[in-house]
């Protein structure tokens, strides 16, 4: 007991959504202190890393020869073992920076949100690599439950809530009741999909070779999933190459475009939306046609998504106030009393 309390007074508790596109970490009793990009550079054929976050993000595509920045999560799973594994170093050294000195001698206990669709292999490399970077005891969570709680769905109570987490490579759709997860659907296809859907149309209509960065602004800027006013005229240009005259080419691309070139991977997770609701015993499904559906990550702030599932579904749609930070925000309210939610969760959280 004594012990017990004294690792307490030691250790800190983490929560870390371990994105394929951002990697963020909720500290207990502080919130979220650190947000970059899941972006490593280092120098090539070494374990040296250069940057990590942002300034590793910027880098991508533009290296020099002997240094690489590449992204070590890919389909909300670990692609590159250890480069995750620098990765989460570094964000765990970088969140005890602002924890005082006697709470820094303990390793960490620490929750990670992980797709709810990977396998036991999977799970177990997760586990492996955040006790290779310093974690001490670690729980995993289904991130769409985290991101359901991070959202403030009533998950605990006997009524059916229903979250869609859209991030870079998981479109994670799940439907909750009593603290457990009724029906769900985990998709790799989420916001990389979509960059790699406009690179593919902008080289196919104009010979034009961009980015996977170029190809994500324009989705920002402009891109949607449901017909806008004036879609014609508005427009962003897409610098590349062009593919034949193999000079640097400048491309005018309008909100059509881009909305069309998007409809395969959006038409993939309206229907991965559908699916899950139609697979809801009555009553929940009664409970969601009175509630709605609640759309967090990244992704879910691609014009018109919320209109593009509601005329799907027929049920109400809402776009969570924050929906970057609804996972970190859930395994940070979780952390705050990780014992009983991890008993009334047992579903969820190992
Ligand atoms: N305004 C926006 N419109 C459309 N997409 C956006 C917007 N802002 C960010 N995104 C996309 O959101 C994605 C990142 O979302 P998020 O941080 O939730 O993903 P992640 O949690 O890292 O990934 P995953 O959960 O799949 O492992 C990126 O693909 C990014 O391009
Ligand atoms: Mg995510």
């Amino acid at each position: 007991m004594l012990l017990q309390k004294l690792a307490r007074f030691f250790s800190s508790d983490i929560g870390i959504d371990l994105g394929t596109a951002n990697c963020l970490v909720y500290m207990k009793d502080k919130g979220i202190v650190l947000s970059e990009p899941s972006v490593v550079a280092r120098v090539e054929g070494t374990k040296e890393v250069v940057e990590v976050g942002l300034a590793a993000k910027r880098m991508l595509g533009r290296t020099p020869k002997n240094i690489k920045a590449v992204r070590p999560m890919k389909y909300g799973v670990i692609a590159d073992f250890d480069i995750t594994e620098a990765m989460l170093k570094h964000f765990i050294r970088e969140a005890k920076k602002m924890l005082p000195m006697h709470k820094t001698l303990i390793r960490p206990r620490v929750l990670i949100a992980v797709p709810s669709g990977i396998t036991p292999v999977e799970r177990r490399a997760v586990q492996d690599t955040a006790d290779r970077a310093g974690a001490g005891d670690i729980f995993l969570i289904d991130e769409p439950v985290a991101s359901a709680v991070g959202v403030g769905l009533p998950v605990s109570d006997p009524t059916g809530s229903m979250i869609v987490d859209i991030g870079g490579g998981t479109t994670e759709v799940a439907v909750l009741s009593l603290s457990g997860i009724v029906t769900k659907h985990s998709l790799r296809i989420g916001g990389d999909e979509m960059d790699a859907a406009i690179c593919q149309a902008v080289k196919r209509n104009h010979n034009l070779g961009i980015g996977p960065r170029m190809a994500e602004d324009l989705k920002i800027e402009i891109g949607s999933a449901y017909p806008q006013e004036n879609e014609d005229r508005i427009y962003m240009d897409a610098k590349g190459f062009d593919l034949i005259s193999k000079r640097p080419k400048s491309v005018r691309i309008t909100a059509k475009e881009l909305r069309i070139a998007l409809n395969g991977p959006v038409t993939n997770i309206v229907e991965a939306v559908n699916s899950t609701f139609e697979q809801c015993p009555e009553e929940i499904a009664g409970d969601l046609l009175e509630r709605g559906i609640m759309l967090a990550g990244g992704g879910s702030m691609l014009r018109g998504l919320d209109r593009r599932i509601s005329d799907a579904t027929g049920l109400p749609v809402f776009l969570a106030d924050d929906p970057l930070h609804a996972v970190a925000n859930g395994t940070g309210i979780i952390l705050q009393d990780v014992d009983r939610m991890a008993k009334a969760m047992a579903l969820a959280v190992e």
